[in-house]
């Protein structure tokens, strides 16, 4: 075959596969409840105005483990009934309500085909201390959903759960029939290389870090989910796109349209600033956080607004 032949074929298959998935946000009211009639709109704003399909709910960015059980139940209806392809993060602290979210979700998708699969992070308070154990605390979840595909979250940076990432995945392979893929929330790629090297078929691993989502393609995920891609999905996509067509220059400024704007925050933190952002863009979930976490100050908004103007942001 000739060469540009077996490029634009490896290019369309690629192209057409690598997709952005934001870890969305939940919206809250003045009074601190969660803002449920924001989802719907948020939704077709995630589809119309950034080229999205698919959202990974209840994470880090959904600030879940701030959120009741009750709170992440109904966040799973309602998220199901207006997009098309939901993937529930279901752990929380408590095994049991970890199970219950994650049977809930199971029950959820009998009759709604939008859920396509759960994802479960490690405790963080009592930590797994071998791969197996690790394995073990997992397991009850993925078997309370299956027959919907399970994802490992891992995200040692809040976890603070840095297991054998390599070792774990042969096990999990082994013991988890549904376990289908890692989101790899880290930047130690030699270990992704190597999960990846390693993987069974049918396995994926989604990247976590948006402004090194370059790295992530070339390392070899398959997909990516990050908190950006909710007001840069566009510019997430030009970056996969021009890495897929080689043109490395074009990938690496749209790249750093996104590293300008994580840095644009500083240590505003990242929820806040970015729900901010969210409303500067015209899709107002209003800026509230859950405790620990801190609304943006109107100065501190502001301020935010400013830089993200000297980088361009808005044009
Ligand atoms: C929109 O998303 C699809 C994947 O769902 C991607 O292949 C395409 O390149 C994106 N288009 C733009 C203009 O970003």
């Amino acid at each position: 075959m000739h060469l540009s032949t077996i490029l634009l074929t490896t290019l369309s298959v690629l192209t057409s596969s690598f997709e952005l998935i934001p870890a969305v946000f939940t919206p809250f009211t003045e009074d601190g409840s969660i803002d449920y009639p924001k989802i719907e709109p948020y939704s077709t704003f995630l589809k119309e105005q950034q080229n999205i399909s698919t959202v990974f709910i209840s994470g880090t960015n959904g600030e879940s483990l701030s959120l009741s059980l009750e709170e992440r139940k109904r966040l799973t209806d309602e998220w199901a009934q207006t997009s098309s392809n939901v993937i529930v993060m279901v752990s929380s602290e408590s095994i049991v309500d970890s199970v219950e979210l994650s049977s809930y979700v199971k029950t959820v998708s009998e009759t709604n085909s939008n859920i396509i699969s759960v994802a479960a992070m490690s405790s963080s308070f009592f930590k797994p201390s071998t791969a197996q154990d690790l394995v073990d605390y997992l397991k009850p979840m993925a078997e309370a959903a299956a027959p919907l595909p399970f994802r490992y979250y891992h995200i040692p940076s809040m976890t603070g759960v840095s297991i054998d990432m390599i070792e774990f995945q042969d096990l999990v392979e082994d013991q988890i029939d549904t376990f289908v893929g890692i989101k790899y929330t880290d930047t130690d790629l030699f270990t992704l290389r190597k999960l990846i090297l390693n993987k069974g078929e049918g396995v994926e691993h989604f990247w976590g870090k948006d402004e090194i989502l370059i790295t992530g393609i070339a390392t070899g995920a398959t997909s990516a989910v990050g908190s950006t891609y909710n007001f840069m999905g566009r510019t997430g996509y030009d970056i996969v796109n021009a890495f897929l067509t080689a043109d490395l220059p074009s990938a690496q400024s749209q790249q750093d349209k996104i590293v300008n704007v994580v840095s644009s925050w500083g240590n505003l933190g990242g929820i806040p600033a970015q729900k901010a952002i969210m409303q500067m863009v015209g899709m107002d979930l209003g800026r509230g956080v859950r405790t620990p976490n801190r609304a943006l100050t109107d100065e501190e908004y502001d301020d935010l607004e400013e830089k993200l103007k000297e980088v361009g942001f808005f044009d």
